[in-house]
């Protein structure tokens, strides 16, 4: 059964209008909200990180959640954060403070006052984004990684790289070294609209795919390992 092919023609236009918009954070929206986001993303990459504070921060406001070291907890779904881009970082930090991302857990972490200035962003962003992956996350089932990996590459490497890295400039993210239904999860809430500051064709992309689709990337993506670090801009000293 080709259960890759069915909406290929539908996917490819999307992806098509999604290479001539290409990324640029903010996109041709008028919402404020979203310009605001963005806005406090290119302040916190303007500025110059310090990774030592940002590391001391983490272990202070975040690693309850995210872990001593980044790496995530795959019960409660809450993702890996270690070896992802630093501009990826940044921008998610400024979505979820301006209301552009749903999480309660994550809107009352950045509501809190040590946690509004884009400094705090950037020297966060720049320990994560330097420090080791976990060896190991959270797996899928097995059944359909073949079928994951024909999609991945097919449909999703232009974009996150074939090596899952994400691309350079750094606002599409890593996709290796996280949990499995951690990924899941965040495909179904791209899809439906969930996550706000995101191209439009992007979420009509995301939408063609079924759920054994969607669960076959995810168990592919989550078997994907590699290195963090010299992750574009603000990772220095
Ligand atoms: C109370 C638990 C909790 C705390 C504390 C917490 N987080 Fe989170 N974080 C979450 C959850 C849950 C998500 C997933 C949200 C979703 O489903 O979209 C998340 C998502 C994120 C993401 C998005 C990751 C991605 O791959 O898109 C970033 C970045 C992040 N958190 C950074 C931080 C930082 C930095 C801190 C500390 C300043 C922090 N978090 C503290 C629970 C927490
Ligand atoms: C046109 C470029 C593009 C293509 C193609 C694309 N993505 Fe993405 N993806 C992005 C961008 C940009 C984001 C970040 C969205 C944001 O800022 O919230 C993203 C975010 C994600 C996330 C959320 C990661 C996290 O840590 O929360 C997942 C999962 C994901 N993509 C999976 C996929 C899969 C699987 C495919 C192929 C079926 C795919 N993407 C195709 C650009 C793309």
């Amino acid at each position: 059964m080709s259960a890759i092919n069915p909406t290929l023609a539908v996917r490819w236009g999307a992806l098509a209008a999604l290479a001539l918009a290409q990324m640029s954070p903010g996109g041709l929206r008028p919402a404020t909200a979203q310009d605001s986001a963005d806005r406090a993303t290119r302040s916190a990459l303007a500025l110059t990180a310090h990774p030592a504070r940002g590391a001391a921060e983490f272990g202070r406001l975040c690693s309850r959640c995210h872990g001593a070291r980044g790496q995530g907890d795959a019960v409660r779904v809450i993702p890996e954060l270690a070896g992802q881009r630093v501009s990826y970082l940044v921008r998610q930090l400024a979505n979820f403070h301006a209301g552009q991302r749903e999480s309660v857990r994550m809107h009352l972490v950045v509501s809190q006052a040590e946690l509004r200035s884009p400094q705090d962003w950037a020297d966060i962003a720049a320990y994560l984004s330097a420090a080791e992956p976990p060896p190991a996350t959270q797996t899928g089932s097995g059944a359909d990684v073949a079928l994951g990996r024909g999609i991945f590459h097919e449909q999703c490497a232009s974009c996150h790289r074939s090596d899952a890295r994400g691309d350079d400039d750094g606002f599409v993210p890593s996709l290796r070294n996280q949990h499995y239904y951690y990924l899941v999860k965040q495909m179904r809430r791209l899809a439906v609209g969930e996550r706000h500051n995101v191209d439009e064709n992007l979420v009509r992309f995301l939408r063609s795919f079924d759920a054994r689709d969607v669960a076959a990337v995810a168990d592919y993506l989550s078997r994907l390992r590699g290195p963090g670090g010299r992750h574009g801009r603000g990772a220095g000293s």
